[in-house]
């Protein structure tokens, strides 16, 4: 027997153990813990598959199924002893698996190194983010589907350049976004695809001599199929940081509605109230009742932006295969992955909670000049003018009434004809925004009865 007093994992190699900060720098357990279960998940595969081919034999690998199934059970019961001397996740399952049940744990690594089994857990866990991810949209988006229902025909203002524009409906601006986390959705989607092919048996980075089967454990982990270059499988984190990408596009979707939300509940809009259990209140001014959730949502894109860089950065020049930078991935990758799930949680307790303030929406959607475009509209459709001169009749007819310090439907129709003589009563009609709205049928459009088109659409497509 080779002495492993000196260096706990590489005894028969190294004389000594590592120095305090070697130890620092290079243990990864205080995070990688995390991937215990798809650690175990992914020995249990390939001790089963060991068996099958006949390179273990089946004692040996009933006594590893078992062991591996203790050491699950005591870290899910928090009876497990994480060591830092023993490095990463993958070696303190090892060791415990010794104590456990002896010899046959050192037969588990045959064909395998830690660099497929990093690769293979990393994947197993970034898949169920995507999984996640992807139930927390559907979540999000059926909370924001209840609103466009409900306020369908709600007239609010809509905005370029966050000036009143035209009028849409509070149920077409909650499909807006609707269509923005109905794409997130699909890019999870796109990426599991993609990602879902199994590195085990890449061993560490030629392939392997023994007689492995790696259709095997990829089905038995619910991969599509065996990476097909075992140099490429060890060293790939494209996974890692397509998921970052897709939940940096996310997050920022999540952002652009949080500032919405913001704005929303101020005192100068009040197009919104979010409920007290979405809000915080100040310290010192008692009045105060602050969108803290939506601000949090807001930034939360910045980490997670900067968690997909941080990783690029680690990736951009690596020569193949495996080297340990690598092992830096994994904390950029649970942050980002925690803070999405978090933001899209709260984005969504939210959506559920606040209450459109239809009367305030109503109010503001008729202000600005909001119908100017349906008045140029008319002035074309009606008497026929080119829509640049009846750009130009409606724009001054738009000074008057700021000048007079009213809207446009509040001018005479005798104002109207002094600007235009050809202008007749029939153009209050499409002065109001309920007209606006409805007129505005094409596909997409903001009509109600658009708005429930597309509500109906979405149902189906989360059915
Ligand atoms: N803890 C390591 C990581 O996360 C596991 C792989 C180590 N492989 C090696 N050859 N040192 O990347």
């Amino acid at each position: 027997m080779t002495d492993t007093t000196s260096n706990k994992m590489w005894g028969g190699r190294f004389a000594a153990g590592p120095d305090a900060i070697m130890e620092a720098i290079n243990a990864s357990i205080g995070f990688d813990k995390r991937m215990a279960a798809q650690d175990i998940k992914g020995s249990r595969a390939h001790a089963a598959m060991l068996a099958a081919t006949g390179i273990l034999t089946d004692s040996d690998a009933e006594a590893i199924r078992e062991g591996l199934l203790t050491i699950l059970s005591e870290i899910e019961e928090g009876r497990f002893e994480f060591s830092a001397a023993l490095e990463d996740i993958h070696m303190n399952v090892e060791a415990r698996l010794k104590e456990l049940i002896g010899e046959p744990a050192g037969r588990l690594h045959t064909g395998r190194s830690r660099n497929d089994q990093v690769a293979t857990d990393f994947k197993l866990w970034v898949r169920d983010q995507l999984d996640a991810a992807d139930e927390g949209l559907q979540a999000l988006i059926r909370a924001l589907l209840s609103q466009a229902e409900a306020g369908a025909d709600w007239v609010m203002p809509g905005f370029t350049h966050l000036q009143t524009a035209q009028p849409v409906t509070w149920g077409h601006h909650m499909m807006a976004y609707v269509e923005m986390f109905g794409r997130d959705l699909s890019r999870f989607r796109d990426a599991r695809k993609r990602m879902n092919e199994c590195p085990l048996g890449a061993a560490a980075l030629a392939g392997t001599s023994f007689p492995i089967d790696r259709e095997m454990t990829a089905e038995a982990l619910g991969f599509d199929r065996p990476a097909a270059n075992s140099l490429d499988a060890v060293s790939d984190r494209d996974f890692a940081l397509e998921f970052m990408s897709a939940a940096s596009i996310c997050a920022m979707h999540l952002s652009r509605f949080a500032e919405e939300l913001v704005i929303w509940s101020s005192a100068q809009f009040r197009f919104v109230a979010l409920s007290d259990r979405f809000s915080t209140g100040s310290s010192i001014m008692p009045q105060k009742k602050n969108p803290d959730a939506a601000e949090l949502i807001r930034a939360k894109v910045g980490r997670i932006f900067g968690a997909n860089t941080a990783l690029m950065m680690v990736m951009k020049g690596l020569p193949l295969a495996y080297s340990k930078d690598m092992q830096e991935d994994k904390e950029q990758v649970f942050d980002a992955a925690d803070n999405l799930m978090l933001a899209l949680a709260a984005m969504t307790g939210m959506v559920g909670d606040m209450t459109a303030e239809r009367e305030n929406l109503a109010a503001a959607a008729g202000s600005g000049f909001s119908t100017a475009t349906d008045l140029a509209d008319w002035l074309v459709r009606v008497p026929n003018l080119p829509f640049r001169d009846a750009h130009h009749v409606t724009g001054t007819l738009v000074a008057m009434a700021e000048k007079q310090g009213c809207d446009l439907p509040d001018l005479t129709l005798k104002q109207m004809q002094s600007v235009h003589g050809e202008i007749t009563k029939d153009v209050f009609d499409v002065l109001g925004v309920d007209n606006s709205v409805n007129s505005r049928m094409s596909y997409g459009g903001t009509a109600p009865a658009q708005v429930r088109a597309q509500v109906t659409r979405w149902k189906e497509i989360l059915k």
